[in-house]
């Protein structure tokens, strides 16, 4: 038999989607499951989006620029500025959502055998895209004890090879929550300078941002021009992960010349989506204001509820819809197959994702999931409730 390929080999499976057999299985068996392991929120998509699509009369489903629709970028240059951030429509390409972008990225920055730096526990997906592209992923640990603040940059200035691109960071972070500070955001950029790296920022959580803090992006610091590179998407702002549309903004006109050769490759982004996506952007303010005020209550009753569980432990998070939780088990593939396949209350089950997933060191997170609180309170409290009286009975 012909054989695969050494890197299809070497491609992780998702660690949200391996547990999905056992979840409809539950499902079959009659079990109501809370999904507390996915990024999909049930929030609505703005009607403006929904509505540009179903009142236009295009003729012709025809591709677009592979940069993306002229219109578009220029509505999204405006949208960054008014976040302080200086681009035109020049310096972003509209990519198939923010996953194309770090592919495109990847591809366009590093040779195999290069490394990039991802500050741990991160997207997990971030693994898949460095395997597509031979890139080699050198974990900056991040503990649940300092609520996975960013590692001293001693410690981050010793991760540095010769092998050495770029630097990675989700801000606000999938999968902690965590927030960085304008000083931290700094301290990342003269690294970046001083060694010569790409900064990349993964900012596709930016406006959820909660307890009065701002986010500060590193397109917003001075002097990184032509080191940073900020992706971005459609999917979790507007709650739009359908539309598949993302974008790659930076200064650097060469890395946007390279990526714009891989976007030429496949041709264009998807124009309905783009359509959808240009009209998001008139999203009125006050429905932020509302998802925020959701979040941040689901968020509160979260952590309250899982404060109450003894030996578990919580990083606050600061923003996006997610936080690591610590459980005492050894295991949490393990647990949480056995929460789909083996406990229920009353016909209903949780389904959480292991967070082995989301770290790359060998053995790290293993007594760890991740919670996103994309259900409503109500859901959540009873899930939580789930949670505690599984781990009364659950044996490692
Ligand atoms: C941090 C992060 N980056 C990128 C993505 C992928 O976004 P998209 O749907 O735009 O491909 C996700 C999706 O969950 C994410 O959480």
């Amino acid at each position: 038999m012909p054989t695969i390929s050494r890197k299809g080999l070497l491609m992780p499976e998702s660690p949200i989607r391996k547990l999905v057999p056992y979840a409809e299985q539950a499902t079959k068996d009659g079990k109501t499951i809370y999904y507390l392991n996915i990024g999909q929120p049930d929030i609505k998509t703005p009607e403006v989006a929904l509505n540009a699509v179903k009142e236009n009369d295009i003729e012709i489903l025809s591709y677009s620029r592979s940069e993306g629709s002229d219109t578009y970028r220029k509505k999204l240059a405006a949208y960054y500025n008014k976040f302080d951030i200086n681009v035109s429509q020049e310096d972003i390409i509209v990519t198939t959502g923010a996953s194309e972008g770090l592919l495109f990225l990847f591809s366009s920055i590093m040779d195999p055998g290069d490394e990039v730096i991802i500050s741990e526990p991160f997207y997990a997906n971030y693994i898949a895209f460095s395997t597509s592209s031979g890139v080699n992923v050198v974990p900056a640990i991040c503990s649940i004890d300092d609520n996975f603040a960013l590692p001293s940059i001693e410690t981050f200035e010793k991760l540095i090879t010769p092998k050495t691109k770029a630097i990675l960071i989700c801000n606000p972070g999938n999968p902690t929550g965590y927030l960085y500070s304008k000083e931290e955001i700094e301290k990342l950029a003269k690294l970046a300078i001083k060694h010569d790296l790409f900064l990349v920022a993964d900012e596709v959580y930016r406006e959820f941002v909660y307890d009065g803090n701002t986010h500060y992006s590193i397109m917003q610091v001075d002097g990184l021009e032509e080191h940073a590179v900020v992706i971005d998407s459609v999917s979790k702002r507007y709650s739009m992960c359908g539309a598949r549309v993302g974008c790659l903004v930076s200064k650097n006109k060469t890395v946007l010349k390279t990526v714009l050769k891989f976007a030429q490759a496949r041709l264009s982004p998807p124009t309905y989506a783009q359509i959808a996506s240009e009209a998001a952007l008139d999203t009125p303010q006050s429905y932020f204001d509302d998802v925020i005020e959701e979040y941040v209550g689901r968020r509160n009753t979260l952590i309250s509820e899982l404060q109450k569980i003894d030996g578990v432990k919580v990083a606050k998070p600061k923003g996006a819809f997610y936080c690591i939780v610590e459980l005492p088990i050894k295991n949490s593939d393990h647990f949480a197959q056995w929460l789909l396949e083996k406990f229920d209350i009353n016909g209903e089950t949780v389904m959480v994702a292991p967070a082995g997933g989301f770290y790359s060191t060998p053995g790290l997170g293993l007594n760890q999931v991740r919670i996103a609180y994309v259900l409503n309170k109500e859901s959540l409290i009873k899930a939580v409730h789930i949670l505690k009286e599984a781990l009364k009975v659950y044996k490692d």
